[in-house]
């Protein structure tokens, strides 16, 4: 009697926290097809510094990633040069966590070219976060490469961005995807 109690407990509990976990889901953002969700692609400033990177894309920059490593076999590019215009891609969403993946690139055969990694991240507004890269000898390219986690945001709309300004250094960037839980 007691047991069976204790057990039914046990069982309500189990299902709770089951529904929990269950009620939060992984939404991706894919840098050229967008929100899944949503197909909402993030803007890419100025366009004109951006380049689309993929399968049937021909390279536009010296890094030349393998596409089939890439999510969605994709992503965007740009270089940024001291003194040049900052570098933004720019999106919305609405929940609890956010991941940002980029490919950063070392030192692929052929010739060198600058791959130095310096990112900023910003959430409505603020700066929140940073991410930097020395070019190290291999691998060539690292794929999927977590560049910046926040799982402690309001369940809310946000307005984020990776901000590429270094005026020291110029700065190579390949964004891949960025993934938010929604509750
Ligand atoms: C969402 O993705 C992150 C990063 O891969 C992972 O740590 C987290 O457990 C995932 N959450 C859900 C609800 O799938
Ligand atoms: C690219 O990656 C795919 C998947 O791992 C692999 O099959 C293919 O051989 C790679 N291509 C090159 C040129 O390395
Ligand atoms: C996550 O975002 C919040 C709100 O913008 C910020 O206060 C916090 O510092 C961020 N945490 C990380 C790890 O970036
Ligand atoms: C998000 O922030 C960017 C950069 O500050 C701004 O241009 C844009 O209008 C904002 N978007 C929304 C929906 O608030």
């Amino acid at each position: 009697m007691l047991l069976s109690r204790i057990l039914g407990i046990f069982i309500l509990c189990s299902l709770t926290t089951a529904t929990k976990i269950s009620s939060r889901r992984n939404v991706t953002i894919d840098d050229q097809f967008g929100d899944e969700l949503t197909q909402v692609v993030p803007r890419y400033m100025p366009p004109d510094r951006w380049n689309k990177g993929g399968m049937n894309l021909p390279p536009a920059v010296l890094a030349r990633p393998n596409a089939s490593l890439a999510h969605r076999k994709t992503w965007h590019d740009s270089t940024h040069l001291v003194g040049g215009p900052t570098a933004t891609v720019n999106f919305g969403f609405t929940g609890v966590s956010i991941y940002v993946y980029c490919i950063v690139v070392n030192m692929p055969p052929g010739p060198s070219f600058n791959t130095f990694a310096n990112y900023k991240f910003s959430i409505d507004g603020n700066i929140v976060g940073e991410y930097t890269h020395e070019a190290q000898h291999a691998p060539d390219y690292l794929y999927g490469t977590p560049v910046y986690a926040n799982t402690t945001l309001q369940n809310a709309y946000h307005n984020f961005s990776i901000i590429i300004d270094s005026t020291k250094r110029s700065v190579l960037i390949l964004f891949d995807y960025a993934v938010y839980t929604m509750m």
